[in-house]
């Protein structure tokens, strides 16, 4: 049951949650951050740090971010990175690359 980014984060990236995971199981793409979900732990603590609540539980998603449980996933496999389950996020896995759903996302102004 793990948790997963969705679109709130898409050009925020505010990146608090990397400092917040223990497991450091939380990748970094272009426009967004991805949560490797066989990595991850279940702490939650991603989710209480996030300022634009940007990350859930799997199981509590409603239903128009569950698309995001599939794009969280398909960023490690042969559709986007091909990284599997790296063990731990590093330079060698930060990339400017995204899922084609976040490529495609309308640009969002970020004030501030
Ligand atoms: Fe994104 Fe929130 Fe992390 S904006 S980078 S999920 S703290
Ligand atoms: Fe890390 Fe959040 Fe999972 S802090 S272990 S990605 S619940």
């Amino acid at each position: 049951m793990p948790y997963v980014i969705t679109d709130a984060c898409i050009d925020v990236k505010d990146k608090t949650c990397l400092d917040a995971c223990p497991v450091d199981c939380i990748y970094e793409g272009g426009r967004t951050l991805y949560i490797q979900p066989d990595e991850c732990i279940d702490c939650g603590l991603c989710e209480t740090v996030c300022p634009v609540a940007a990350i859930h539980a799997d199981d509590r998603l409603p239903e128009e971010l569950k698309p995001w449980i599939a794009i969280n996933l398909e960023f490690f496999g042969p559709q986007v990175t091909g990284w599997g389950r790296p063990g731990g996020a590093d330079a060698k896995h930060t990339t400017t690359r995204d899922h084609a759903v976040v490529a495609a996302w309308p640009r969002k102004t970020v004030t501030g």
